[in-house]
């Protein structure tokens, strides 16, 4: 394998639902251990794109290639089966039973005796402990179950996970949209051990400094083309803006960046 190769590349996808045109041809790529901040206006097609990357959507047009090879999952189990997954707050996770079970999930440890098979309760408890610890996160019981636990702890089982059954590419889409401060800050932690592991990472997100904050690279999505395509060292949320509403850096624009969110204030 060519480590030195992107993780994923998108070629020229495109995708249309009826008349309107979503995506209208966005190539870019995401390598191994990159965060990747996907910005855009509303409707701009951010969504969408990450569908057709986890396989929820087939694009019109255009060609994906996942460590080199040619790759469109037909289905979200397709694309998971393959490394790539979303992780939602919570959606993916059974609230009914408890922190262990939601690891495994069809995965769950059985030695047979007497041809009797027997879960091994203790060696998955064991199991679970040491990827939360490795990934720095507290939750207080193992046992509990996943009802009684905040969304930044199911984000936090849901990310690792998917780092423990060897996932590759991870999609967030706007992932802190529920969360308090302190959780948005542990979560932007998170994905950046998650992504020092070596996975690929694409965070959708509206709020300009949790980008800046945790995105090796930037990429704007305008009017379903991209709009921006640059290294958060080499920009600022100023031209992010710029690139995001199509305005010029001189000329301002009319998006403001206000408490870190980009406002419109014209329609
Ligand atoms: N299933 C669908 N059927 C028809 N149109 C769709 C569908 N999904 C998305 N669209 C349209 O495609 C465009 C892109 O939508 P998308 O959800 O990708 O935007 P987004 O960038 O994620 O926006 P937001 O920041 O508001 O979440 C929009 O015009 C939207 O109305
Ligand atoms: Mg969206």
């Amino acid at each position: 394998m060519n480590t030195a190769e992107p993780l994923l590349q998108l070629q020229n996808i495109t995708k249309n639902f009826g008349a309107i045109e979503a995506l209208r041809g966005i190539s870019f790529s995401i390598d191994r251990g990159e965060v990747v901040a996907l910005l855009g206006d509303n409707g701009a097609g951010k969504s969408t794109l990450v569908k057709i990357i986890a396989g929820g959507l087939e694009p019109t047009s255009g060609r994906m290639l996942f460590e080199g090879r040619e790759f469109l999952a037909k289905s979200p189990a397709e694309a998971k089966a393959a490394g790539i997954e979303t992780v939602y707050q919570d959606l993916s996770l059974c609230t009914n039973v408890d922190v262990v079970a939601n690891f495994f999930m069809g995965r769950e440890i059985v030695k047979h005796y007497f041809g009797v098979p027997i879960l091994q309760e203790r060696e998955m408890e064991a199991v679970v402990a040491r990827a939360m610890a490795n990934a720095g996160t507290r939750i207080p019981s193992l046992r509990t179950k996943v009802e009684h636990l905040s969304g930044g702890q199911r984000q936090a089982i849901e990310l690792n996970r998917f780092v423990h059954w060897g996932g590759k590419l991870v999609l967030l889409d706007e992932p802190f949209a529920a969360l308090g401060v302190e959780q948005t800050r542990r979560g932007l932690e998170m994905i950046k051990q998650v992504a020092a592991q070596g996975i690929g990472v694409v965070i959708i997100t509206h709020i300009m400094q949790q980008a800046f904050q945790v995105a090796d690279r930037i990429v704007v999505i305008r009017q379903g083309v991209v709009a921006g395509d640059v290294r958060r060292e080499d920009t600022s949320p100023d031209a992010v803006v710029a690139m995001i509403t199509g305005g010029t850096l001189a000329g301002a624009g009319p998006a403001q960046v206000e408490n870190g969110a980009v406002t419109m204030s014209g329609g």
